[in-house]
């Protein structure tokens, strides 16, 4: 594809598909196993630094991925990419283990809300908790990266402070931690937040991997994402045709839309590493499997190296 005229840019940006977890635990239809490690097997060959494959949450909090031990057995793991999870509690960093992952992805809220109607419990309950689960996962040579939900805004509690923010990230980051995901769950950042948010964070803890994830719930979520990569961010989550949400935060929807961040990276010059034309043909198929039309103006339009006939002129 042609870059844009004036790319200047050729860093690396790590992208990391969360479709099969963020984008499956809130359809209404059980997608089947075959075919969630069809899909997984897909991706794994378009250049993703990482794939959140599943969720080991309670199957009655989460029934789409009661199949989480099976899939994760299931799919072809291809080398150089890492197959991370969504863990809530020792429950689940256990049945991880036990199938064996490349990281325990921990997660609780920064809104006391948010913590409560997600993972029924305190924030400082799901602290405790969370400590014994890094613990065991550092026994067994697994790394950690916590994602901290509703970051930037909760839909119950409004916005949050850099301050609350900071808070968790001071906890976590003290119990030896590799990475922290700073989530917008329901679309509630803007550019500005996110760009003083990405500097606090970096500078504080460089060592970190740090990761960004967005939902594009008010149309914010590409712009915040280049507020975080002018801030040196270089780790995105995202979801194929743009699918997702928390089905415990009232009004969430999709996140960014993976072919949509490929394409705008790639187009500046970015090194993506991803294969945009495989995206999209997994993006289409996704259609068929989820039985809707995906919020991707990407799949919509094609990419702007898409040629159209002139329209006739009888
Ligand atoms: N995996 C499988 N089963 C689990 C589990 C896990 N990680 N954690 C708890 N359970 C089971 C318990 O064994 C128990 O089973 P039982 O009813 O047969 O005895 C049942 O779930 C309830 O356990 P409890 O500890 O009381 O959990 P809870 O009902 O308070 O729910 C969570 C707490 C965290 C397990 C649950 O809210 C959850 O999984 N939330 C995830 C939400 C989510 O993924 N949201 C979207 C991502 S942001
Ligand atoms: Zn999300």
């Amino acid at each position: 594809m042609t870059n844009f005229p004036s790319a200047q840019y050729s860093k690396r940006i790590y992208i990391q598909e969360v479709v099969t977890r963020d984008g499956f635990q809130a359809e209404s239809a059980f997608i089947p196993t075959e075919q969630k490690i069809a899909l997984i097997n897909r991706l794994s060959q378009a250049g993703y630094a990482k794939v959140e494959v599943t969720s080991f949450t309670s199957p009655k909090a989460i029934p789409m991925l009661a199949d989480a031990e099976d899939v994760m057995k299931g799919i072809d793991r291809v080398p150089g990419v890492e197959y991370t999870v969504l863990i809530p509690n020792l429950r689940g960093a256990e049945r991880a283990l036990s199938v064996g992952v490349d990281e325990f992805n921990l997660v609780m809220s920064v809104s006391e809300a948010h913590n409560q109607a997600n993972l029924k419990m305190s924030r400082e309950d799901s602290f405790k908790g969370l400590v014994s689960v890094i613990k065991l996962a550092h026994e067994n040579k697994t790394a950690v990266n916590i994602s901290l939900s509703t970051s930037f805004g909760c839909p119950m509690s409004g916005i949050t402070s850099l301050t609350e923010l900071m808070h968790w990230v001071d906890r976590f980051a003290s119990q030896g931690v590799r990475g922290i995901t700073v989530c917008d769950t329901t679309g509630m950042a803007n550019p500005a937040q996110v760009q003083s948010v990405s500097d606090t964070v970096q500078s504080k803890y460089p060592q970190l991997q740090w990761t960004l994830h967005f939902h594009n719930t008010r149309g914010m979520g590409l712009a915040n994402t280049l507020a975080a990569v002018n801030s040196g961010i270089d780790r995105f989550d995202s979801s194929l045709g743009g699918l997702g949400g928390c089905p415990y935060a009232p009004g969430a929807t999709g996140n960014i839309c993976t072919e949509e961040l490929v394409h705008m990276l790639d187009l500046m010059g970015f090194d993506t590493n991803m294969k945009i034309d495989a995206l999209l043909e997994c993006s289409k198929d996704l259609q068929m499997l989820v039985g809707r039309a995906l919020p991707s103006q990407l799949l919509m339009a094609g990419k702007v190296d898409r040629v159209y006939q002139a329209p006739c002129q009888a």
